[in-house]
């Protein structure tokens, strides 16, 4: 859990972009945050408290008082110097301006004024207003009190209009918080992408030829490199597997083909690539549109060859980008494994061992061996495919230092 016990203030305003504030802190909770909510008067016209103090297990403060007549009224310094973090996510114009201004005319203004902790700010607006200058004025005077900004993506905007002021998705809001958490780790501010899990191959609308991977292996692999605070691009064919890390953003495939479809789309921008998904070599050469029905003794089916996904992504990987495959062999396994890594430009592979009982598909346990392209070789015993993981990481690790 890569935010146990830090404390995170979120400082919800008013902008359309409210409602993924609730993804965001659902996250934050995730990865072991304490999390408390501020919504301005703003919000409160897009959310609700009830839902915040629900996903936060806090309650949520939007007033100075809770009713005007008791005379109780929330603390706001002393909630400002609880927070070890305070994030305004979704940031208005209209909030930007007071904050770099010094107004304090809501509760959750005179918090951010009285906080002490480092400030995040994710800004949500439309184009125009995020290109005003007075909105850049005040985003550089914010900048200047040493706050982080997030600065927005460019999309289809709830106006309708084209251009900057989409929110930072909250998956990046949190790899910005865990990497201001975790200055040192190796791993931080990279995306890497890893395959996982069997491929089914459609023979008509109800059978597939698919294998026994479980895609275990694979997600120990992504929950390793998300621990060293990457932002993990998890392709993996069909599974059961809970998959909940909030660095691991998941790509479901089915087919091969699909597989190396949505690799392509995400691996110009990783630098490392674990390819640990057990992929078919063919699939039928036809999917029939209807059940196959029962005909005679036999049936014949024909296949036609898959894309090599390692080959495929190995011709394309530039030279700051690292490569690690895997091989699973019954015979000469290290020199058809090692072949295998040269023949496919890989600058790792891993053999999987089928000899051992507790290694390879559906186990807990795995047993390997990696092999460098310059035929070194390490033997490992049989351990946890947590424990495996954290080896096959660690030497990724070096590989990338070498680039
Ligand atoms: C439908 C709707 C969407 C809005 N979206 C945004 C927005 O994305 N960003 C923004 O700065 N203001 C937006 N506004 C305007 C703000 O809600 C308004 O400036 C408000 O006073 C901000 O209050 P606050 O900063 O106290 O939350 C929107 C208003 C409406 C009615």
């Amino acid at each position: 859990m890569m935010l146990e016990k830090k404390k995170i203030l979120v400082a919800v305003t008013g902008s359309i972009a409210a409602y993924k504030a609730a993804y965001l802190v659902r996250l934050l909770v995730q990865c072991g945050a304490e999390v408390k909510v501020m919504l301005s008067p703003g919000a409160l016209q897009f959310v609700t408290p009830l839902t915040f103090s629900t996903l936060s297990k806090n309650p949520v403060f939007s007033d100075f008082t809770e009713n005007k007549d008791s005379g109780v009224w929330n603390h706001h310094v002393e909630l400002a110097l609880w927070a070890d973090l305070m994030v305004v996510a979704p940031a208005s114009a209209n909030t930007l301006s007071k904050m770099a201004h010094g107004q304090s005319d809501n509760f959750l203004l005179a918090t951010y004024m009285s906080a002490r902790c480092p400030v995040m700010i994710a800004p949500a607006m439309d184009h125009d207003m995020f290109m005003h200058g007075g909105t850049r004025d005040n985003l550089r005077k914010l900048r200047d009190f040493g706050h982080h900004i997030l600065a927005p993506g460019e999309g289809e905007l709830a106006s309708g209009l084209l251009g900057q002021g989409r929110m930072a998705e909250p998956q990046e809001i949190i790899d910005a918080i865990i990497a201001h958490f975790h200055p040192a780790l190796p791993l931080k501010g990279q995306q890497v992408l890893v395959t996982a899990g069997p491929t089914y191959e459609k023979l008509d609308p109800v059978r597939f030829i698919g294998n026994y991977s479980s895609g275990k292996m694979g997600l120990a692999l992504a929950t390793a490199l998300a621990q060293k605070g990457a932002h993990v691009h998890l392709v993996i064919g069909p599974n059961h597997l809970k998959i909940q890390h909030p660095q691991i953003e998941v790509h479901a495939v089915e087919s091969a083909n699909e597989m190396l479809g949505a690799c392509l789309a995400v691996f110009d921008q990783c630098q490392l690539t674990v390819l640990s998904a057990a992929v078919a070599d063919y699939r039928p050469a036809q999917q029939a549109t209807e059940k196959i029905k029962k005909q005679g003794d036999h049936l014949v089916l024909e296949l036609v060859k898959n894309p090599d996904i390692a080959a495929t992504l190995g011709q394309r990987k530039k030279k700051h980008q690292k490569l690690v495959g895997f091989a699973l062999e019954t015979t000469n396994e290290k020199e058809h494994a090692a072949d295998k890594l040269h023949r496919k430009n890989l600058d790792l592979i891993v053999l999987n061992s089928l000899r051992n009982e507790g290694a390879g598909f559906g186990t807990e346990t795995n047993q390997i061996s990696l092999i460098w392209p310059d035929n070194i070789s390490q033997d490992f015993g049989l351990m946890s495919k947590q424990k495996v993981a954290e080896i096959i990481v660690d030497a990724a690790i070096d590989l990338l230092k070498t680039s």
